[in-house]
């Protein structure tokens, strides 16, 4: 049985509409890195808006949590995971919603009504105790030694700070061979929690100010490696189906046994996941120093530096052999697995062949540095030595640390890090988090700059280009888009040409907001029409570009000033990059 088919089967048979998975690099909200969960990008239809696609939702969500990254080693822990969730939205409430959790869980999936417990809101101030959750669950046969009374820390769940909210119900599974007590211990790590049903009815705003919202909602969320590993009788995660082949991948790289290089072992299958799902989003993410980038970069170094630990020679394909593994679990599910699979690989090879080259000089260099140490902290010039020159982020040389039982300066190395930023001018300090407020003048120019281009491509190389991805910065735009060959001179004068003319003409560029159907049925142009929600914006300029994107672009191109191709070249097998600059 697959998990993720019958939860969608049987809320369609509820008539909830599946929706797809958004992507996991939120666009247009710079208050988070990634999606941590499947309500995420429905929150305006939670706060009343009008879905296109009615009232009732369902979904598989990917999702990536980094507060848990120091249990990643564990059994049970994952910084990627996939979340399966049902929506009302206005329309029904606890009653329904617990029947159908319920009925899903002893139905469809069969689990024994005995081995199940939840945890109900015991109400707070104002907001009163939830009976009703509790007489549902009392009626389909849950016994009040079952039910746990919590308070706002575990039964009241907001995103973050502020937005839709509300009290929720919990459901627990109890994972274990012993005898399952009969009263409902929320806190015996036995139970689990498997299943969130939040009753959506609250608005928290900045102040903390806390109203009713126009409608009532349900949010569900069931973490889907939990469920499977309790479906398939295991107590530790990663001995499941899902991670069957990924831990066989690493036992055959290795020549080691998963049990005794468990920890190792996990964390690499974890991070290499993770890294192919952030990697593959359309947002086009690549290791680097500053936001997503850096979680990336985090992320490889850190699964390369437990493969040396597991004595793996990481001066080889091993991370791209992994990788493969987690591409053919998901690329079925997920297209921008299968599209970006090349992209993928490359930035695993790419961040690998950096970190090989100092990374065994830079633990040679940790050793000494223990064997010298005075007292039990390594100080902010050693800590940065060991990022600027070996490459290590922070988190690494705080993680061997700890395995030697050895502390570090990381506020000296943070405050050291950013004068060292400052200084090379290449300081993200005031900038959001990713998203589109980080939008300069200057790379809005550019942003513009690739919509003409595309469409100048278009018209002059052939109505079969599209773009396959693009970087923006403050000095240039990179530009990549299918084509089989190499542009001549006189293709990519013409290409110029089109663009600086369509410059001259300061032409206006519009924006429109449209459920992404229409968008599409209206022909704008829509590449990577899966990296957006439901609702879409659409940028046309004057008569020559209609593109579904998330802008921000100038208001005519008058200010984009004067066009100019520096390089054409190959990126990929079928794919040219264009490197431009606007002067
Ligand atoms: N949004 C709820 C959660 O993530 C369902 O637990």
């Amino acid at each position: 049985m697959n998990l993720k088919d019958e939860f969608i089967k049987y809320f369609v048979s509820k008539g909830h509409v599946q929706i797809p998975s958004a992507p996991l690099i939120p666009e247009n909200d710079p208050s988070v890195l990634f999606n941590t969960a499947g309500m995420q990008p429905l929150i305006p239809y939670l706060m009343g808006k009008e879905h296109p696609l009615g009232k009732r939702l369902c979904d598989y969500q990917k999702c990536v949590r980094l507060t848990d990254l120091d249990s990643i080693g564990d059994k049970t822990h994952h910084t990627f995971f996939e979340m399966l969730g049902n929506w009302s939205l206005g329309d029904y409430f606890k009653e329904e919603s617990i029947a159908y959790s319920f009925e899903f869980l002893t139905k469809v999936l069969k689990l024994p009504v005995n081995k199940l417990a939840v945890t109900v809101f015991k109400g707070d101030g104002d907001i009163p105790k939830d009976v009703v959750s509790e007489s549902v669950w009392k009626s389909l046969g849950i016994p009040s030694e079952r039910i746990a009374y919590l308070g706002v820390e575990d039964n009241f769940w907001i995103a973050g700070d502020t937005g839709p909210c509300g009290g929720d119900t919990e459901i627990f599974y109890f994972r274990s061979d012993d005898e399952v007590p009969k009263v409902f211990d929320p806190k015996d790590e036995r139970w689990v929690e498997i299943w969130n049903n939040v009753f959506m009815e609250f608005n928290k705003d900045s102040e903390g100010k806390i109203t009713e919202l126009p409608q009532k909602n349900v949010d569900t969320g069931m973490g889907l490696e939990r469920v499977v590993a309790v479906l398939e009788g295991k107590t530790d995660n990663y001995e499941t189906s899902i991670w069957k082949e990924i831990i066989e991948v690493i036992e055959k790289i290795s020549g080691k046994a998963y049990k005794g290089n468990e920890e190792s072992m996990r964390i690499i299958a974890d991070h290499v996941r993770t890294a192919v799902f952030i990697s593959a989003d359309y947002a086009g993410i690549k290791p680097s120093n500053t936001d997503q980038g850096y979680i990336l970069r985090r992320l490889i170094r850190r699964a390369i530096r437990h493969a040396k630990k597991l004595d793996i020679d990481t001066n080889s394909d091993f991370l791209e052999q992994i990788a493969l593994e987690v591409i053919k679990k998901y690329e079925n599910y997920y297209d921008e697995i299968k599209n970006n699979k090349d992209i993928v690989l490359e930035v695993l090879r790419n961040e690998n062949i950096k970190f090989n080259r100092t990374l065994s000089k830079g633990l040679k260099e940790f050793e000494k540095l223990v064997k010298h140490i005075d007292g039990n902290m390594i100080d902010k010039d050693n800590a940065f030595k060991l990022y600027d020159t070996y490459g290590f982020p922070i988190e690494l040389t705080e993680e061997l640390a700890r395995e030697k039982g050895l502390m570090v300066d990381t506020l000296g190395f943070k405050e050291k890090f950013k004068a060292h930023q400052e200084l090379s001018r290449t300081a993200s300090a005031g900038k959001f988090k990713g998203g589109l407020a980080s939008t300069g003048e200057k790379e809005t120019k550019y942003h513009t700059a690739t919509h003409l281009l595309n469409a100048a491509l278009k018209r002059v190389v052939g109505r079969d280009v599209h773009q396959k991805g693009s970087n923006i910065t403050e000095e240039r735009m990179r530009f990549d888009f299918s084509c089989d060959h190499k542009l001549t001179d006189q293709e990519k004068r013409k290409v110029e040409d089109l663009v600086n003319e369509w410059i001259l003409d300061d032409l206006e560029v519009n924006v429109e907001t449209l459920p992404k159907k229409e968008a599409i049925e209206s022909g704008a142009e829509a590449m990577f029409i899966d990296k957006y929600g439901d609702i879409v914006t659409v940028y046309t300029i004057g008569d020559v570009s209609r593109e579904v994107c998330g802008g921000p672009h100038v208001k005519t191109t008058g200010e984009l000033g004067h066009f100019k191709i520096i390089k054409e070249e190959a990126s990929s097998a079928g794919v040219r990059r264009i490197k431009a600059i606007l002067e």
